[in-house]
């Protein structure tokens, strides 16, 4: 009973403290991808570029203009059993299998072992992660042969949430929905003759949008005279909710700490090494982990965009039955990222990330509601996260936002090992 209990205290705690596996916890909570509506997909299908960018190209470690080339897969000594994905960015180890996860339906242990609560993924006991090699090596080799290395084949244009994809289409077949109308010179419609521009309303252009953001959140000087930014409140994800607390300073220094009945998991960033402290102890923080804390919980992540994208385009949709202008541009890391903004009030709804690996893109969404006035700068006071991870998929709910409060730089240090973690209110 006692030893059950104590079982149980360590998935839970794992559940929280750690990306990997919480998937197996948390997980069964959330929606597997089984959507073939998915805006995202949708998305990507509409998108005339779509899977054409030149960051969607694979040629092993990737080139990224002004970023040091970060290390491949097969370079962290801690994976002692990659044989396919060897040559692939680190950081986009977790966010394959989690996409492999959400395009099969299934969690992480239906191809690993997990012993003693604890997941194993270099171990090759299970058939299934033998027809998983099969599959990478068949899905690399479609993408290769036709489509030029672009990673448009994914595990999810087959297996569509489930791990038997369906080859045969179920009789009787569902009414054909009333096509739209073709018109003469059929096709995609609303393209002039001789291919000029058919702009009827005034142009905005993504200058105009991201100066109207600005505008909005209270001006350039107030967002540069920001410096650090503490904020406290909850994060839930399934049925759990958890107190969290993100302090900022700077652009790079992020210190993330999340407060559950089990414990306390802290993770944060000095600029430029990453940790972790949870019960058992003191960690470096590498691969994704890293890249999720640096690029989603950064200060001016959302505050200073422009700097952020290359190749810029805009373009008006309905979001909710509001106007939005959407922003389509590619950023570091070869995401390509869209930004919804209110064409009425300036700010930005919703952001999402489509970063391309090998094996497929990988979506992720962040909405953004209730904006208050923090000391003249507009703050979302909620935010709702979704992504093929089920532990960054939930929503933050702050209670407490405060700016440029004076903080301790040694706070974001990795703390020795060993030292007890600090009480949080
Ligand atoms: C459908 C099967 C499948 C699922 C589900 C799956 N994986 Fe994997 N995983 C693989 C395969 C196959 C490899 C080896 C890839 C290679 O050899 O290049 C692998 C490799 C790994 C590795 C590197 C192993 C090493 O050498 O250290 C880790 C870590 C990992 N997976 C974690 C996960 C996690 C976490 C999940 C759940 C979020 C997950 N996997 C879900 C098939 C799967
Ligand atoms: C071109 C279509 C296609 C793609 C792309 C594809 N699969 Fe499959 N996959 C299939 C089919 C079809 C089956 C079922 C084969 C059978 O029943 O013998 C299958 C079966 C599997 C199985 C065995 C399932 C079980 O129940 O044992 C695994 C695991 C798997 N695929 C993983 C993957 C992974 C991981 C990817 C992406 C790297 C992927 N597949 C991409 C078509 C595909």
């Amino acid at each position: 009973m006692k030893s059950t209990r104590r079982l149980f205290a360590i998935c839970i705690s794992l559940a929280i403290l750690s990306a990997i596996i919480v998937g197996l916890q948390i997980r069964t909570a959330t929606a597997n991808a089984n959507q073939p509506a998915d805006p995202v997909f949708a998305l990507l299908d509409n998108e005339p570029d779509a899977g054409k960018v030149e960051t969607a190209r694979f040629t092993g470690r990737q080139a990224q203009q002004g970023t040091p080339a970060e290390p491949t897969i097969g370079e962290n000594k801690r994976h002692t059993n990659i044989q396919l994905l060897k040559d692939y960015p680190d950081s986009q180890l977790i966010p394959m299998m989690n996409l492999i996860n959400a395009s099969l339906g299934v969690q992480c242990n239906f191809c690993h072992v997990f012993k003693e609560g604890r997941l194993e993924p270099a171990l090759d006991d299970k058939p299934e992660k033998k027809t998983a090699r099969e599959m990478i090596t068949m899905t690399l080799a479609i993408n290769k042969a036709n489509f030029n290395g672009r990673s448009e084949v994914s595990c999810f244009t087959c297996h569509r949430g489930r791990n038997n994809p369906v080859g045969v289409p179920a009789l009787p077949l569902p009414e054909p929905a009333p096509r739209q109308g073709r018109g003469p010179g059929g096709g995609q419609g609303g393209q002039a003759p001789g291919g000029g521009a058919t702009a009827t309303a005034p142009q905005v252009t993504a200058d105009d949008v991201l100066n109207k953001y600005v505008t909005a959140l209270g001006g350039q000087a107030a967002i540069d005279k920001l410096k650090t930014r503490v904020m406290k409140g909850t994060y839930t994800t399934g049925p759990n909710t958890i107190n969290l607390e993100i302090d900022q300073s700077g652009a790079d220094k992020i210190h993330v700490i999340f407060v559950s009945p089990q414990g306390t998991m802290e993770r944060a960033v000095n600029g430029t090494a990453g940790w972790e402290k949870n019960q058992r102890g003191v960690s470096d923080l590498g691969g994704a982990q890293l890249a999720e804390l640096k690029t989603n919980f950064a200060l001016f992540r959302d505050l200073r965009l422009k700097e952020q994208f290359s190749r810029m385009t805009v373009r008006k949709e309905k979001l909710d039955g509001k106007e939005v202008n959407v922003i389509a541009g590619a950023s570091a890391g070869g995401k390509r990222e869209r930004l919804y903004f209110d064409a009425e009030t300036g700010l930005l709804l919703r952001r999402i990330s489509l970063l391309q690996t090998p094996i497929g893109v990988v979506p992720e969404q962040t909405d953004y509601e209730d904006y208050r006035d923090v000391d003249g700068v507009k703050i979302p006071f909620v935010v709702k996260t979704a992504g093929v991870d089920g532990f960054w998929t939930g929503t933050r709910k702050f209670t407490e936002i405060k700016i440029n409060a004076a903080l301790d730089d040694a706070a974001f240090n990795k703390p020795a090992a060993g030292a007890p973690t600090p009480a949080k209110p």
